[in-house]
C-alpha cells in the first residue's frame, strides 16, 4: 500500500490532530499516522485545562503563545463540535491559584502583576473573600489568585473531536500505524515507512509526544523529549463543592462538567512507565482531603497516568528540522491542551510559508538548543 499526501503527521494525540484539522481546513491532503489509538497517550490523561495564567510563571513568547490559544477555544469548540459531532465540555469556570505558605503569597502577588500589566484579568483574594467564593476550601489559605478567563474542556473528547474533524474534512486517520523510519530522495524528506508499507507527502510532522525522539529519524537531528509522568485520580462528590479550578502549588482540583473532579497530579521525571502507584493515588486523595474536606464523602471513579513530553528550556519545539521537508510539533510539556488550538494554526502557517510572529519561530524553532545547528544533518540517535 502506498499512499501520497500533502502532509503527513506521526502521531494521533491532541496536538498531531489538531495540525491535521487545520491543515485539511485549508484544502491539504493530511494523513495522520498513529502508533495505536487516537490520543492514547498523554492526550487522554490531561485533566483538560486551558490554564494559560495559572501555569505559566512569566511573562513573555510562551505566555503570548499561551493566552492566544486559550482564547481560540471560544469560537474554535463550537467549530469543531459542529464539524465532528463531539461534544468536548469547554467551560471558562476560571481557576483559583492558592497559597499554602507565605512565601507563596509573593510568588502570585508577582504573577498577579505580569499578568495586568500583560492586559489579562486577574484579581487577589483574602482568606474571607476565598470563604466567601469557595466556601468548601478550609484549612490555612493565605490567599489567592483568582483568573477568570482560564477555563478548561475534557481533553480526551478534544482529541477525537479535532480526529473526526479532520477527516470528515477530508484527512485520513491511520490507527495501529506506527512510523519506523522517514525515506529522504535528494536531501529532503518525502515520507516514512511503517508495516502497512510506504507513505509519501512534501512534509512530514513530528508528533509524538514524549516518544517524539524515539520515532527512527535515522542521520537527523531530532532534539531530545524529557518524559514527565503523572498520575490522576478522580471522584464525585454528591452535589457539586466548588465552582472555579482550584491550583494549589503541587495539586489540582478540575471540577468537570457532569460532577466528577479531577484530582492531579503527580511528576516524575525521566518516567515512561504506565501503572499508578498506591502511594500517588494516597499522595493525591490526602492533600485534595486537607484542602477541602467534604471531599472524602465523594464516590471514588478512577486513576490513571500519562507521559508529559517535556523539553530542556520548557517551551515546545514547533519548526522546522534540519533537513528539508520535516517538522516539529512536540515538547508540549504541561500544557499540550491548552496550546493544542494554537499549535494546528502555527504549524499550518509555517507549512504554508505564512507565520509572521518572528519571536515565535525563534523561541518554539527545534534547533534552538542545539549548538552548530548550520550543520544540516546529523547523528543523535
Ligand atoms: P501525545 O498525546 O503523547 O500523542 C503523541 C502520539 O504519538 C501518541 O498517541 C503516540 O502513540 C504517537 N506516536 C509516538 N511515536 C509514534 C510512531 N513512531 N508512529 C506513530 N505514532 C507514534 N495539558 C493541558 O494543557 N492541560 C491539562 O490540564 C493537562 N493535564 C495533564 C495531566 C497529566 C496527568 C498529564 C500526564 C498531562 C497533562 N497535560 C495537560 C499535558 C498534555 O496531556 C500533553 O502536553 C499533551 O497531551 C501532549 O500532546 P501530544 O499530541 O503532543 O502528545
Ligand atoms: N497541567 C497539568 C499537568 O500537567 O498535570
Amino acid at each position: 500500500m502506498n499512499k501520497a499526501y500533502d502532509v503527513l503527521i506521526i502521531g494521533g494525540g491532541v496536538n498531531g490532530c489538531s495540525i491535521a484539522y487545520q491543515m485539511s481546513k485549508r484544502g491539504y491532503r493530511a494523513a495522520v499516522l498513529e502508533k495505536t489509538r487516537v490520543g492514547a497517550e498523554a492526550s487522554s490523561a490531561a485533566a483538560g485545562m486551558l490554564g494559560a495564567q495559572v501555569e505559566i510563571k512569566e511573562n513573555g513568547p510562551f505566555f503570548d503563545f499561551a493566552r492566544k490559544s486559550r482564547d481560540m477555544f471560544s469560537e474554535l469548540v463550537p467549530e469543531l463540535e459542529e464539524t465532528s459531532g463531539i461534544p468536548v465540555s469547554y467551560v471558562r469556570n476560571g481557576m483559583l491559584k492558592v497559597a499554602q505558605a507565605d512565601t507563596e503569597v509573593n510568588h502570585l502577588l508577582d504573577m498577579l502583576a505580569f499578568q495586568k500589566k500583560a492586559g489579562e484579568r486577574a484579581e487577589w483574594r483574602d482568606p474571607n473573600e476565598i470563604s466567601v467564593q469557595e466556601p468548601n476550601i478550609k484549612g490555612d489559605i493565605k490567599g489567592a489568585l483568582y483568573i477568570p478567563g482560564d477555563g478548561q474542556v475534557k481533553a480526551k473528547e478534544l482529541t477525537q473531536a479535532y480526529a473526526r474533524g479532520a477527516n470528515l474534512l477530508g484527512a485520513d486517520i491511520y490507527e495501529f500505524t506506527p512510523v519506523t523510519g522517514l525515506l529522504e530522495e535528494n536531501g529532503r524528506i518525502n515520507g516514512v515507512t511503517t508495516p502497512s508499507g510506504c507513505f509519501y507527502a512534501e512534509h512530514v510532522v513530528l508528533a509524538g509526544g514524549a516518544s517524539t525522539d524515539l520515532i527512527p529519524t535515522a542521520q537527523t537531528y531530532i532534539p531530545s523529549m524529557i518524559p514527565v509522568k503523572g498520575e490522576c485520580i478522580s471522584v464525585k462528590p454528591a452535589k457539586p463543592i466548588m465552582k472555579a479550578t482550584i491550583h494549589a502549588s503541587d495539586l489540582y482540583l478540575v471540577p468537570k462538567p457532569g460532577g466528577t473532579i479531577i484530582i492531579g497530579a503527580t511528576e516524575q521525571n525521566g518516567r515512561m512507565d504506565k501503572p499508578v502507584s498506591a502511594g500517588a493515588v494516597q499522595e493525591l486523595l490526602s492533600k485534595a482531603i486537607r484542602l477541602v474536606p467534604d471531599l472524602q464523602n465523594a464516590e471514588w471513579i478512577e486513576a490513571w497516568s500519562g507521559v508529559r513530553p517535556q523539553t530542556i528550556d520548557g517551551m515546545p519545539y514547533l519548526g522546522a528540522v534540519s533537513i528539508k521537508g520535516l517538522w516539529m510539533a512536540a515538547g508540549h510539556y504541561r500544557n499540550g491542551i491548552l496550546l493544542s488550538a494554537l499549535t494546528g494554526e502555527w504549524m499550518a502557517d509555517l507549512i504554508e510559508g505564512t507565520a509572521e510572529n518572528e519571536e515565535w519561530i525563534r523561541a518554539f524553532d527545534p534547533l534552538r538548543l542545539k549548538e552548530g545547528k548550520e550543520d544540516l544533518v546529523e547523528t543523535n540517535h
